[in-house]
């Protein structure tokens, strides 16, 4: 493949992956709010061959497709079915859940670079752009960040850096410092990750770190309209206020609608999405709880509906 960089985007603001959250439907909504690109949950090697589980859509490419496992042949195979249906395949170098590191994946990668650079120079024989995303190493004593970006350099179009270690997990702080440094020595676009909250925090990260995108996990899951702010504040220096409950409402109506399309409706997932977004308003516990004991699909969207 002659062109195997990262795709020309339209914003500089990307949505992390997040199992249980960034499926089709919410990718879509992300996109429309902002969003330069969006990436899927990650998908198990294994997993990949029910043809159920993969879900991009060509109406939302160019996309990332992330990829996680611990053999080298399977995880060729799996890009590989990929090839032509996605427009990234980003190998998952930093997942911290137990269920994963005991498979030998995820960020236990971080404790073998020598297996890492096999499976990204093997990954990258396939006729597809292959990213990675990492952490900083296991703990703060064994940072191979640096490292891993220049093995990722050679065999990679972008390398996102999630800048915490794994026994961080997902407290502590995110030092920036390791995107800069990454940022200064490959030559690939880099894609800072880690706590992003506010509109402001998007500027300062490009400023500190000099990366070429910045991604957003946390934020974006409960406030998708966070990128259509931020990309304004990055263009204006305007701070927009927050939406409005019923306007996220509404958001949540589109979500559900897209769900029925693409036949991706997870209840639980929903759950957790709407406890996200109606976190902080009147009543919202309250609501919680209603919401909670709907079991059909219609009656929820009828009761989302009825908050807009
Ligand atoms: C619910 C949830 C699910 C996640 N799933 C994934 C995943 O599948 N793959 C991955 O690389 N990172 C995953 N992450 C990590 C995020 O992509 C991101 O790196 C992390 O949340 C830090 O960014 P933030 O501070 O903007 O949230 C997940 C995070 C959350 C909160």
């Amino acid at each position: 493949m002659k062109n195997k960089k990262f795709p020309r985007i339209k914003s500089k603001l990307i949505l992390a992956p997040m199992a249980g959250v960034t499926n089709v439907a919410f990718r879509i909504l992300c996109k429309k709010l902002g969003a330069g690109i969006c990436y899927t949950e990650f998908f198990h090697t294994d997993a990949l061959k029910k043809s159920d589980v993969f879900d991009v859509v060509n109406d939302e490419r160019p996309v990332v497709t992330q990829i996680f496992g611990n053999d080298e042949n399977k995880l060729f195979e799996a890009a590989k079915s990929l090839v032509g249906k996605t427009d990234v395949i980003d190998l998952n170098i930093g997942c911290p859940a137990p269920k994963v590191i005991g498979l030998g994946s995820g960020a236990a990668l971080l404790k073998d670079l020598d297996k890492v650079e096999s499976i990204l120079k093997k990954m990258n024989t396939l006729n597809v752009p292959i990213s990675c995303k990492i952490r900083l190493g296991i703990n703060e004593k064994k940072i191979v960040a640096l490292e891993l970006a220049k093995i990722a350099d050679k065999y990679c179009c972008a390398i996102a850096v999630h800048a915490r270690t794994l026994e961080q997990g997902y407290s502590g702080k995110a030092d920036w410092s390791y995107i800069r440094k990454i940022k200064e020595n490959v030559s690939i676009p880099v894609i800072g990750n880690g706590d992003i909250n506010k509109v402001e925090d998007v500027k300062k990260m490009f400023d500190e770190t000099g990366c070429d995108y910045v991604m957003i996990g946390r934020r974006a899951m409960k406030d998708p309209f966070f990128f259509r702010r931020a990309n304004h504040y990055l263009k204006t220096g305007e701070v927009l206020p927050e939406e409005s409950f019923e306007e996220k409402m509404e958001l949540l109506v589109e979500y559900l609608q897209l769900c029925k399309k693409y036949n991706c409706f997870e209840p639980n997932n929903f759950k957790l999405l709407f406890i996200q977004f109606s976190r902080g308003y009147r009543n919202s516990s309250k609501l919680r709880v209603e919401i909670s004991r709907i079991k059909k699909f219609d009656e929820l969207l009828l009761k989302v509906r009825e908050l807009c």
